[in-house]
């Protein structure tokens, strides 16, 4: 597995370039399948692409029609608060495009609990991909400074998980916002057909132990470090 590492000099310029990406893949899955599959990822990095993806020239050339959108997680808060990944994706994309609402397959988090949501998640994702393992066209993710990407946090048992597709974890120890969280697991991760790593802020120091030597990163340490690919894995990072 190759892992391409590509370094920009801001957000913009590296948001610019993962827009034009995804929207190449878009267009390869829909002629390829007739739809694209996208999981994205929450946080603070996404929101310039999600905005880029709402101007003009991708809201008339991106298949919106095709694709379905995915979470790769999400926070165990009201999808009002503004901790929400899909009110993030909502706000700045999604109710500025057209995409029919049954294309939009959010994280419910108004149940009981993360456990319940983690449930429901999973039966709509064995609905969708027909109760075979999901392999989404394209996988955005992010990574923490603590090397998490997802919501698999260092040192969590939902790193050893190999049968569940979507897993409730605790409330982070490091990393804000500290609620619990529902999450992709490795298996559906990894099964990805393409899987764009999305790097902003100070990130370094995760970085280099992952890339330097990166056949014996201990995963549990760096849990980004054991995100494969089944087709490319593109890690782009910018230096601001
Ligand atoms: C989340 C994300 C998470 C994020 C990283 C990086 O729910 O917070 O899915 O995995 O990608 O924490 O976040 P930043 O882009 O804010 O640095």
């Amino acid at each position: 597995m190759s892992k391409q590492l590509r370094f920009f000099s801001d957000l913009d310029e590296m948001s610019a370039f993962a827009a034009d990406y995804i929207l190449q893949k878009a267009k390869i899955a829909v002629h390829q399948n007739g739809m694209f599959t996208l999981a994205v990822s929450g946080g603070t990095t996404p929101k310039k692409l999600f905005s880029i993806l709402a101007t003009d020239h991708y809201r008339n050339n991106f298949p919106w029609d095709r694709t379905h959108i995915f979470w790769v997680d999400e926070r165990y808060v009201p999808e009002t608060s503004d901790d929400s990944n899909y009110k993030a994706a909502d706000d700045l994309l999604l109710a500025k495009i057209k995409i029919q609402k049954t294309h939009i397959h959010k994280i419910d988090t108004s149940l009981a609990t993360p456990e319940e949501s983690a449930l429901k998640y999973e039966k709509e994702l064995k609905t969708f991909f027909s109760y075979k393992l999901p392999s989404f066209n394209m996988v955005l993710l992010g990574m923490g400074e603590d090397g998490h990407t997802a919501s698999l946090f260092p040192y969590t048992d939902v790193l050893e998980e190999k049968e569940k597709w979507v897993a409730s974890t605790p409330a982070p120890l490091e990393i804000n916002p500290k609620v619990p969280r529902v999450t992709l697991t490795y298996p559906v991760l990894n099964n990805s057909e393409t899987i764009l790593f999305l790097i902003g802020g100070e990130k370094r120091k995760a970085l280099a132990e992952m890339f330097v030597d990166s056949e014996d990163v201990d995963f549990h340490k760096y849990p980004s470090a054991a995100v494969k690919d089944k087709g490319s894995l593109l890690w782009l990072t910018s230096l601001t």
